[in-house]
């Protein structure tokens, strides 16, 4: 099985650090990416790590990592409450997916409350602030040496 991981950013998470950082705190996403990177070198990972305010290219990237990768997490922004598209597409991928979200989206308005991804996630973390990223890939890196177990043992 890979050990490729794709880690998914959507809309406004280019602003963290600037946006909201009563919610969402202080550090960027150049900040959370480097403990990513520093982490997946850990757990024996190879990580790419995106984002993008448009919805073709989360998809288009949910496509190429159906392709090639070993799991992926996802932080899909607003697009979490709107996106069928992007439900789609986790749907048509066989690896882990896990959903991840900086606020506790529960104890924030109603409309935060439903989420199309969690339709197709194995997990969701929310409410952990950034040190989520970081719990995503600890379980991806799980899930993957769990399912490289199942295939070496029949
Ligand atoms: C978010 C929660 C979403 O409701 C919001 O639209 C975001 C960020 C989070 O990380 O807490 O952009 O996904």
């Amino acid at each position: 099985m890979s050990r490729l991981v794709f880690f998914l950013n959507g809309p406004n998470l280019n602003l963290l650090g600037k946006r909201q950082p009563h919610i969402y705190g202080h550090e960027t996403l150049a900040d959370v990416e480097a403990v990513c990177r520093k982490l997946a070198a850990e757990l024996g990972l190879e990580l790419r790590f995106h984002q993008s305010n448009r919805e073709y290219e989360i998809i288009d990237w949910i496509h190429e990592a159906r392709e090639i990768a070993g799991g992926l997490a996802i932080n899909p922004g607003a697009f979490t409450h709107t996106s069928v598209a992007i439900l789609d597409a986790l749907n048509a991928c066989d690896f882990p997916v896990l959903e991840v979200h900086i606020s506790n989206v529960h104890k924030r308005e109603s409309f935060r409350h439903h989420s199309y991804v969690s339709l197709r996630a194995d997990g969701v973390i929310a409410g952990f602030g950034t040190q989520g990223y970081g719990l995503a890939l600890r379980r991806l890196a799980h899930l993957i040496d769990e399912q490289a177990a199942k295939g070496e043992h029949g």
